[in-house]
């Protein structure tokens, strides 16, 4: 509550928009469900929370897609959405709006924001290089290219300039460096800040192109509609244009804007927190509270995604283990910053640990010896001792302990305190024996006691899940018998410990969490997986053979020289690839020719962390091959130092990330 009107304090919080794909994986369910139990948990401690959560929806990939299945963009987006918005039902994500970029009120607003940053001459034209297909009208970046030649028809593709309309970052780098500086809040975890700075924002920026005159599935700039708005001035404008921004009435805009977060994964956090900022400058709006850039769900060490082809499907663990079993799994498992391994073992073990025998069974005992011993009526407490208060401490302690770890972020630590409450919960009965006290009448009033500082604790313990299993709360809340709403409530637990009252009628119910057998799941696991197994890819040995001398002719031409294309380019990412001892994976930026993965079998000799953000050279017009199952699309240049150390290949300061060695 605000001191000052007496209204409740404001949260807006968002998640990216998705790309519409036939099955979103368990990877974007852990981003919407850390969201969620996010804005489930500020509407419990009294926030007006708004959650925001929609679809990218524009772009060649989805006009290609439609026109495969021969069906408008629109109709195909529009059957990919439903399936979206049922997987978030599926997963209890309680957003307040779902925002499509293809909703008439985004379009209008992005128009309006083009036009305004256009006419302040902060977006101006000039030309974007790449190439073209002909036959298909298509434009492609060198990276979508397959073998040199069109993607989709595998014909010559011939290098073209498109006319663009750009947006002027650099501009605006010094301004965003001061203010990331001048506010250590912004971008969360810290980390992510200086990887921000020093490896984009010191090296510099250049200018995004935000139009396209090739791609016609998108929203056409109003005054120039031979082009339409390319990417990221479409997107990230979702956060205000749902929200009204631009539009006749911007209620919603007045009353939450600016968001407190946006929750992304880490590999957008960089559009987040440079093109985001700069384009809400220039706009004179002010900049989110934060950016909470989060880990990847990953597999053997490998982003989960569609490419790689290990994702797993969120639909198929809730409909066989409860979507609040994987939420309870998804946000207790790893801290949230941080990657986490998934594994289905892993999952049916924290189930088995934490919900069917900690929770479920301290539920069911207490529920039981309710039944037992007080003909289900919750008894009322006589006299404490110490091993009562010092539970009845715990238990008003932690929901404040709780408060300041999701606040953070830290689902799983929030998590743990909660069952650090649970776990004394079950070291109380071992230690208090109500089933002795249960035999003889002296021993009643104790009896008494210590049951009813079971009730209450798990009443407690029931509230306080809430954020991240949001149906088991009224399922405990069914077994003891609390049908008041107000017991119910986050409010009931600050304060003094005795809230539930004596008297209400237990009722003993299904185990919670019934034991899972878990080898007979992996199993069953490994046998459907088996069924479905596509292909395994071709693993190319010879890429990770040993660094040796190769032989070369006498003499080769000029013409022959210039065929390779060797470039500049900065590290964004690198990282050990898992099954091999030699082999390193990088991102690399080269500038206005986009990204690229290429694999170097450099592991022996560099650390991946010291590669982030130094430049290298590299041969990019190598063909793609398949090494170690990834694909490697080019070769970084590099050569054996006196002592037999291989060193790569690097140019002086000042050189753009992109330019052409030659
Ligand atoms: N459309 C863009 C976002 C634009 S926001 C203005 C996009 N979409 S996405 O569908 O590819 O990803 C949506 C979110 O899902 C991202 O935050 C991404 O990090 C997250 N995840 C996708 N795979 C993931 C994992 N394997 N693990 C965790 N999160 C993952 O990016």
């Amino acid at each position: 509550m605000c001191e000052h009107c007496g209204e409740k304090k404001t949260f807006y919080i968002t998640t990216p928009i998705y790309y519409p794909s036939d099955n979103l994986h368990i990877g974007h369910a852990y981003c919407s469900t850390a969201a969620d139990s996010m804005a489930r948990f500020k509407r419990m401690t009294g926030y007006d929370t708004y959650f925001l959560t929609g679809t990218d929806e524009h772009g060649q990939k989805i006009e290609r897609k439609a026109k495969d299945k021969g069906v408008t963009p629109q109709a195909y987006v529009d059957n990919i959405v439903s399936g979206i918005k049922d997987l978030w039902k599926l997963m209890d994500i309680s957003y307040d709006d779902f925002i499509r970029t293809t909703d008439e009120r985004h379009v209008k607003s992005v128009q309006k924001i083009f036009k305004q940053l256009y006419d302040q001459g902060d977006i101006y034209k000039g030309e974007y290089e790449g190439w073209y297909c002909t036959p298909c009208e298509s434009f492609w970046t060198e990276l979508q290219l397959k073998d040199g030649k069109c993607p989709d028809c595998g014909r010559p593709v011939e290098k073209t300039r498109e006319e663009s309309y750009f947006f002027k970052l650099n501009k605006y780098q010094d301004w965003l460096i001061q203010y990331i500086n001048d506010h250590p809040e912004f971008i969360q975890p810290a980390s992510r800040a200086n990887e921000m700075i020093n490896n984009f924002l010191k090296p510099g920026l250049n200018d995004l192109c935000v139009s396209r005159t090739s791609i016609k599935w998108g929203i056409p700039v109003d005054f120039d509609p031979k082009h339409t708005v390319y990417v990221w001035l479409d997107a990230l404008t979702n956060y205000i244009t749902a929200l009204g921004y631009g539009s006749g009435d911007q209620h919603l805009f007045d009353k939450y804007w600016p968001a407190d977060v946006h929750l992304v994964g880490k590999e957008i956090v960089r559009f987040h927190t440079i093109i985001w900022p700069i384009m809400l400058h220039a706009l004179g709006l002010p900049l989110p509270k934060q950016v909470f850039g989060h880990g990847w769900l990953v597999i053997d060490g490998k982003k989960m995604g569609k490419s790689v082809g290990n994702v797993v499907d969120p639909v198929v663990l809730c409909d066989r283990y409860s979507s609040d079993a994987v939420r309870y799994f998804l946000m207790r498992e790893m801290p949230f910053g941080s990657d986490g391994e998934f594994t289905l073992k892993s999952m049916l073990m924290r189930i088995n640990a934490d919900l069917a025998n900690d929770l479920g069974n301290l539920v069911s005992r207490t529920v039981a010896m309710i039944e037992k011993y007080f003909d289900g009526k919750v008894p009322a407490y006589t006299t404490l001792e110490d091993v009562d208060r010092a539970l009845w401490t715990l238990a008003e302690e932690t929901p404040e302990a709780v408060e300041k770890q999701v606040n953070a972020f830290q689902f799983s630590n929030g998590l743990q305190e909660i069952w650090k409450l649970v776990g004394e919960c079950n070291k109380y009965i071992d230690t208090t024996q109500p089933w002795v006290l249960g035999r003889s009448e002296e021993t009643k009033p104790r009896l008494q006691t210590v049951l009813y500082t079971l009730a209450e604790c798990v009443r407690r313990v029931a509230v306080m899940i809430g954020f991240v299993m949001p149906r088991t709360p009224e399922r405990i809340f069914a077994q003891l018998g609390v049908e008041d709403e107000a017991l119910k409530t986050w409010q009931s637990l600050i304060g003094k410990f005795a809230v539930l009252p004596a008297g209400i009628t237990v009722h003993k119910g299904e185990a919670l969490f019934p034991r899972l057998d878990v080898q007979k799941e992996l199993e069953r696991d490994a046998k459907q997986a088996e069924e479905k197994k596509p292909e395994a890819p071709k693993q190319e040995k010879k890429a990770e053979k040993k660094h040796e001398e190769p032989e070369f002719p006498e003499e080769i031409t000029i013409d022959t020289f210039c065929q390779s294309k060797m470039q500049v380019g900065r590290v964004l990412e690198c990282f050990k690839v898992e099954k091999s001892k030699k082999l390193l994976q990088f991102r690399l930026s080269f500038g206005k020719d986009g990204e690229r993965t290429i694999l170097s079998g450099i592991a022996q000799w560099y650390k991946p962390e010291d590669l982030v953000g130094k430049q290298i050279v590299a041969v990019t017009n190598l063909k793609p091959r398949s090494i170690a199952g990834e694909e490697s699309h080019g070769m970084i240049l590099s050569a054996l130092d006196d002592s037999g150390n291989l060193r790569l290949m690097s140019v002086g300061e000042g050189v753009e990330d992109g330019a052409i060695i030659g």
